[in-house]
């Protein structure tokens, strides 16, 4: 790739490309459609019910990106036919409940949170199987007592490093007791883990979290036939155990994570306008949406509709004044993975803008709030960090330098962004990062920018 904006470079001496951006000194806007990829975590979702499930599932609108391929191997390790993975339509013969088979080699995760997570929930009661679960530097570092600790009061066996709380883990399937968790954390990956492991113990299994987070495997378990009860007063949901798990079609909407770059993109470059398609609007995931309606960005919901028992709409946003705000408590859950891209958007706005509520931010694919604070603030940002947030004043004119993912996707995506409203160059390293999530951005980044 390689244009007056964003040139994607494989230098000699390091195996992950950069990307240098360098808008021209007339100025750029961000104008066009734009079709972004599947949701990450309907993707891994789909692809681990179908696995599990008696029967055929197929999945259009897939996320090809390198975390749904990670979950896909693991589950092929374990016996599922999973097709060739492609953006139109993928084919998974699933195992049947309780029917996956002892991999002979380790499940590798990658970077993976959510693949490990929910993974865990199902090998935890497979009884009397063996496996050993492992991920790249970033997911080896990442806490997993979160839901070892719930398994374990199930009645799993499992093993790790630091009091079996930091993969590689090993798990021997055990017998499971049904029980009633009280999360201390907002959790998705927590509360589905559970769940999950709900499926293979008799009984029922009840998760309670202190907010809502995202519902996906809510109804997902629930269009492939499991039993579960939602009590939203108390953001409780119980499962029976031993359901009969049919395939289903599967159509996965478009990432709202991944839209919320191209939100923001539009609000912060003067003379932008962008309409997203097809974008997934699930209330557990809109709390971008509201953060940025409340800094007074022009964003429209178009066509809404529901696909396959998810909410669904385009969404329109052009540039606008933007004001500071206030953003925590339990909108934190519903916005959790964008808080990268909002520091950026607070940089333009007028005013001050406190993220607070987000430590969880801490133990992400990297710490994502000293990396956006760091990185951003070489460019000339004003954020001060906070232990559970950020303080960011506005508005700033950016200078271009170099700066790092972390190896962090959000984050590479995110100082792109910033990068557009920045003088001179943007180098990022570390920038193929955005392939996990989103392997196409530093592409359509080229295609809608113009001068
Ligand atoms: C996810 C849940 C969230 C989110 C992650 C995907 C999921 O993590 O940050 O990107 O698919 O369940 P937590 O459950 O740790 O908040």
């Amino acid at each position: 790739m390689s244009s007056a904006i964003a040139t994607l470079t494989n230098t000699g001496s390091r195996q992950d490309p950069i990307v240098i951006i360098k808008p021209p000194i007339s100025g750029i806007s961000v104008t066009g459609r734009i079709k972004i990829p599947g949701d990450k975590s309907i993707s891994h979702r789909a692809l681990m019910l179908g696995a599990i499930a008696s029967g055929e599932t197929t999945i259009a609108g897939l996320l090809l990106g390198e975390d749904p391929r990670s979950t896909a191997r693991c589950f092929r390790a374990m016996g599922a036919e999973i097709s060739q993975l492609n953006s139109e339509k993928v084919i998974v013969k699933g195992v049947g409940l309780g029917n996956l088979q002892e991999p002979i080699d380790i499940l590798d995760a990658g970077n993976s949170g959510t693949t490990m997570r929910l993974m865990l929930g199902l090998l935890a009661g497979s009884e009397g199987k063996f496996f050993t679960v492992t991920g790249d530097s970033s997911l080896r570092s990442r806490p997993m007592s979160r839901v070892v600790k719930p398994l374990q009061q199930m009645g799993a066996s499992i093993w790790g490093r630091k009091d079996n709380s930091l993969a590689p883990l090993a798990v021997k399937g055990s017998k499971l007791k049904p029980i009633h968790y009280h999360s201390p954390i907002a959790s998705a990956q927590v509360k589905s883990c559970v769940l999950l492991a709900g499926l293979l113990t008799e009984g029922k299994t009840t998760v309670t979290e202190p907010a809502l987070s995202r519902d996906h495997s809510e109804r997902m378990l629930a269009a492939f036939g499991a039993e579960l009860e939602i009590d939203r007063d108390t953001n409780s949901v119980t499962l029976t155990g031993m359901p009969t798990l049919r395939g289903q079609n599967v159509i996965v909407p478009g990432d709202i994570s991944s839209a919320a770059f191209w939100l923001v993109a539009a609000a912060i470059v003067p003379g932008s306008e962008l309409l997203i398609e097809n974008v997934g609007v699930n209330p557990t995931r809109t709390g971008i949406l509201e953060a940025l309606a409340m800094m007074g960005a022009d964003i429209s919901l178009e066509n809404q509709r529901t696909v396959a028992g998810e909410p669904v709409a385009d969404l329109r946003a052009k540039y606008g004044k933007l004001k500071g705000c206030v953003i925590g408590g339990d909108i934190i859950p519903r916005l959790i993975d964008e808080v990268p891209i909002l520091a950026v958007a607070a940089l333009f706005a007028n005013g001050t803008t406190v993220i607070k509520d987000a430590a969880e931010l801490r133990v992400k694919e990297s710490d994502r709030l000293a990396a956006i604070a760091s990185e951003l603030n070489k460019m000339g940002g004003k954020i001060t960090e906070l232990p559970d947030g950020l303080e960011i004043t506005g508005p700033v004119a950016l200078t271009g330098t170099e700066v790092s993912s972390y190896g962090d996707h959000r984050i590479a995506m995110s100082l792109a962004i910033a990068a557009l409203n920045a003088k001179n160059t943007t180098t990022i390293n570390d920038a193929a990062a955005a392939a996990i999530s989103y392997p196409d951005f530093f592409n359509t980044l080229e295609r809608v920018v113009s001068s």
